[in-house]
């Protein structure tokens, strides 16, 4: 089965405060975006990778793609302010129907059995999205105040891959640009058009690096993969 990728690398690491973006940022001698690249390009399902970026990476991401020789980087493209304008950018960059994954530059561990499963349950279903049982018992509060306790045997923790019939994917797109809607993943668009999307079960190493106490997270789950 084959699929293409698009991989927003193109935010500005904020909250990791280190004043660049933090996929620059090196475990053990490789930048983050390069451990990202890698579980693609030894993907054999994987047929091309759409790397987008800020125009102040642009030079660093083409020397990285070079030099680990990721041959299936097919096109580095401008991002926009937000994640879903980045995503929107790289999409327009895939032009024939296909499934298509949306997979965030940040989660470098992603493991390529769950990829696959994502994938097939996306080639019958048309949308599914990798995803972890909830740890905590979430509430909702309003100032300061709770006013719901969720059932937690039903919530998840929302990972990338997102998976998609590209056409899907891009009707959704489409449609929350002429709405002016802006969601926190992509299945958020896809669901808002009345479609399904499947959860496929993933792991908890998969983490989005977002603060500084990933780092040390991440450290771990690399020793980790090492020991094995
Ligand atoms: N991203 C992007 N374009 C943006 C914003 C984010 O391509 N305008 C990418 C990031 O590079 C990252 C992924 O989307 O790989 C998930 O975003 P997040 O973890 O929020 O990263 P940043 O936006 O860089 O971090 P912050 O929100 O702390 O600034
Ligand atoms: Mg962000």
């Amino acid at each position: 089965m084959k699929y293409n990728v698009v991989i927003p690398a193109a935010g500005m690491g904020k909250r990791m405060g280190i004043g660049t973006n933090k996929l620059r940022i090196s475990l053990q001698d490789k930048p983050i975006i390069a451990y990202t690249l890698n579980v693609f390009e030894n993907d054999p399902w994987c047929s091309s990778i759409v790397l987008v970026v800020n125009e102040q990476d642009r030079d660093f991401m083409e020397e990285l793609v070079r030099s680990y020789k990721f041959m299936k980087v097919k096109a580095i493209v401008k991002g926009g302010r937000e994640r879903q304008e980045s995503v929107y950018e790289g999409l327009k960059r895939i032009k024939e129907e296909c499934i298509v994954l949306v997979h965030d530059g940040a989660r470098p561990f992603v493991r390529i059995e769950h990829i696959q499963k994502l994938v097939q349950v996306t080639s019958e279903k048309s949308a599914a999205i990798l995803a972890v049982p909830v740890k905590d018992t979430i509430k909702r509060a309003k100032d300061g105040i709770v006013q719901e306790t969720f059932d937690r045997s039903e919530l998840w923790s929302i990972q990338t891959p997102q998976a998609f019939k590209l056409s899907l994917l891009k009707e959704a797109y489409e449609k929350a640009e002429m709405d002016g809607f802006t969601g926190t993943d992509d299945a958020s668009l896809v669901e808002r058009i009345g479609h399904h999307v499947e959860i496929v079960e993933g792991d908890y190493n998969n983490i989005k690096i977002t603060t500084k106490e990933d780092l040390y997270f991440a450290e771990a789950i690399i020793k980790g993969i090492n020991e094995k």
